[in-house]
């Protein structure tokens, strides 16, 4: 295990004062541009999933880079492949949960009809910096009454403190930490 996540960070070029002056922007497009990364990164997750959340019955991918993860994983373990996405972009009857950022709000959606109460949901994403994308699509889900077991991340940014943001008694799993 140790093997395959020391191969993984190799391969996740960091690019500095990207998308702005001031943040290191870790890349995870970098890695998965190499089919053997990707088989690499799907057992890591898989696994995961497989001793943490032997009951999972959906993964739930976060708008955008989520999605990478969500589908591959949800058709290796043949359970549900759900998706949150930015306000206004999925059809139907939607949930919708309004969260506060920096400056303004941002809105999550999901598609009402693939939710039931009690569901056991998984969200997946490509990284946790401040957390939140993971708390407002936790609540996001809650609110549908839907059970979310936790969160699983490739990248977690420790110095960010996100896991402390995220509600309380939802586990974060992530496979790399950078300080
Ligand atoms: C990035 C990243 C996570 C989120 C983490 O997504 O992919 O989803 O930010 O930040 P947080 O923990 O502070 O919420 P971004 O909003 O850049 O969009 P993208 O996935 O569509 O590229
Ligand atoms: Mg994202």
């Amino acid at each position: 295990y140790e093997n395959k996540v020391v191969v993984l960070k190799s391969k996740i070029k960091s690019f500095p004062d990207f998308p702005k002056k001031g943040i290191l922007f870790w890349d995870i497009f970098s890695a998965i541009s190499d089919g053997n990364i990707c088989k690499l990164l799907q057992s890591l997750l898989v696994d995961c999933i497989r001793t943490k959340f032997p009951d999972v019955e959906a993964v739930v991918g976060l708008e955008s880079r989520g999605f990478l993860f969500s589908f591959s994983l949800a058709s290796e373990l043949g359970i549900s492949c759900l998706s949150v996405r930015k306000k206004g972009k999925l059809p139907g009857d939607v949930i919708s949960y309004e969260y506060d950022l920096e400056y303004g709000s941002d809105t999550l959606e999901i598609q009402k009809d693939k939710i039931r109460p009690g569901l056991k949901c998984l969200l997946v994403d490509d990284l946790i910096a401040t957390g939140g994308s993971i708390t407002a699509a936790t609540k996001l889900l809650q609110t549908c009454g839907a059970k979310v077991l936790g969160c699983l991340v490739i990248i977690e940014l420790k110095s960010l403190k996100g896991r402390e943001n995220i509600p309380e008694g939802i586990p974060v799993h992530s496979l790399i930490q950078y300080e």
